[in-house]
């Protein structure tokens, strides 16, 4: 049975897994991030209250859930902190429900002057990053000189490790260029009377996670960003520094593959992106801007406009194939409601050759023709429905369509931000719809 579920971004990010996330997790115990850190902006509505959630697992909004943040995540003490403010003023007690890994690492100042130096000089290569240290903390966890979570119990150490990786760096800047030397003593102690909040959240999420999963609790890990900005099977160099896709799940928390059960797929009726980089089914112009003005595609955090085109099927097919795929979410059905044809691309062009796989070469990405095939719009709101059946025929098609090309069953439809727009498809859900059963009657 599907006791266990990662649920992964399908696309470039912002597919809605915060909202999908927070409908699924009432049928679990504990909800997991296992990567990425405060770049990811999941959005969850729950009667009018908007929480935009960026370290936090989703499923803190939701009482009495446990909330994990696991050794993959990348940990800003400031943003962590600051975000359990704001849930808590908003009403949400998070208290003991949270637990951070004490193998996660921590952000640090000098991860963000890295960033801003490093995408300056790329100038117009650069990526296009959320500006959040990232990158630069996951350079220095693979570097093996990274602080984490677990360093915060012991200011001793803390203090010794930083200033032994501040004088590092500072060794390597000025024998590359001379540049003003970072100043080990303030800097710790200022960062660690901060970040020292966070120790009592601090502990060992992987016996933690193994032992509920033993007792029978329910996990569901939650991705950040999408599969297609996989730091191994993205659009690289344009993706984000972590294993955004469902195999991250198990090293980013210490729980084996055999203990998760399935992944779900989490996708737009249409696509969108944000940041630079390839995007093949980018409709520019009008047809883009109609779709960024009705989806509000403007970054959660950032507020940065992103990129908007259609449905495509052979990036969704390499998402399908890379997470093993077993169920698919559509969201933001309604946004496609005024259209009168929606293209969908189902097959790349390049050199006179025909191809469904998505490449891995950025040149073979940027340069391939796309062909689309045209689907009737429906042109009737779809805004708010809750049952398959209400849909209008055209736009079953249209999912049903989606659904034969990508060759995966789609489990739930979202027509709304807030937690009640949406479809279940529960004979979709196989063994979910035990567990539905089972835990309306608890
Ligand atoms: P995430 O990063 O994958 O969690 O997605 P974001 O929160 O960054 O972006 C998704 C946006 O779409 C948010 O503003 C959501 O409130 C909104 N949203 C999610 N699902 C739907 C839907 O089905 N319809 C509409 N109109 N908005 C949605
Ligand atoms: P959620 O979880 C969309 C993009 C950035 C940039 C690239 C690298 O809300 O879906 P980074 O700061 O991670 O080094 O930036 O990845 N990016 C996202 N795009 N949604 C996200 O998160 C993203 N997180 C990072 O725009 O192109
Ligand atoms: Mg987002």
């Amino acid at each position: 049975m599907w006791q266990n579920i990662v649920v992964v971004g399908a696309q470039w990010g912002d597919e809605g897994k915060g909202k999908v996330v927070d409908a699924l997790a009432d049928y679990f115990d504990i909800v997991a991030r296992y990567q990425g850190g405060a770049n990811a902006g999941h959005t969850v509505v729950v009667n009018g209250t908007k929480f935009i959630l960026q370290l936090l697992p989703t499923g803190v909004v939701r009482p009495g859930k446990i909330a994990v943040i696991g050794n993959g995540v990348v940990v800003n003490p400031d943003a962590l902190l600051g975000e359990v403010e704001r849930v808590e003023e908003a009403g949400v007690a998070v208290g003991n429900r949270l637990l951070v890994s004490d193998r996660a690492h921590l952000i640090l100042p000098y991860h963000r002057i890295h960033e801003v130096a490093a995408e300056q000089a790329r100038g117009v290569g650069k990526i296009g990053t959320t500006a959040k240290g990232i990158g630069p903390c996951y350079e220095d966890k693979a570097g093996r000189r990274g602080l984490r979570a677990g360093d915060l119990r012991n200011p001793e150490e803390f203090r010794r490790k930083c200033a032994e990786v501040v004088a590092e760096k500072n060794r390597i800047a000025s024998a590359l260029f001379a540049g003003t030397p970072l100043e080990a003593d303030s800097m710790v102690e200022e960062y660690f009377q901060r970040a020292r909040a966070v120790a009592p959240y601090v502990t060992d999420t992987s016996v933690f996670l193994n032992n509920e999963i033993t007792s029978g609790k329910r996990v569901l890990f939650e991705g950040a960003q999408g599969t297609l900005l996989d730091l191994d099977h993205g659009t690289y160099p344009f993706v984000t520094s972590s294993s955004a896709s469902a195999g991250g799940a198990c090293t980013g928390t210490g729980v084996g593959p055999t203990r998760i059960h399935a992944v779900v797929g989490v996708s737009k009726a249409y696509c969108t992106r944000v940041g630079s980089g390839p995007f093949p089914t980018e409709a520019s112009g009008p047809e883009g801007d109609k779709l960024r003005e009705r989806g509000g595609e403007y970054g959660a955090v950032t507020g940065r406009p992103r990129s908007c085109g259609w449905f495509d099927v052979p990036a969704m097919r390499h998402s399908v194939r890379l997470n093993d795929l077993r169920a698919l979410v559509i969201t933001k059905l309604d946004i496609l409601d005024h259209l009168a044809e929606i293209p969908v691309g189902v097959e790349y062009e390049l050199g006179g050759k025909r191809f469904k796989e998505f490449p891995s070469e950025l040149g073979t990405l940027e340069k391939a023709k796309v062909h689309y095939r045209i689907m009737p719009g429906w042109q009737q709101p779809t805004f708010g429905l809750t049952e398959f059946a209400q849909l209008p025929p055209k736009a079953q098609d249209y999912l049903n369509f989606l659904s034969d090309q990508v060759g995966v069953k789609i489990a739930m439809v979202s027509t709304g931000p807030e937690r009640h727009q949406t479809i279940w498809r529960n004979e979709n859900w196989e063994v979910l719809r035990s567990q539905r059963a089972e835990a309306r009657s608890k």
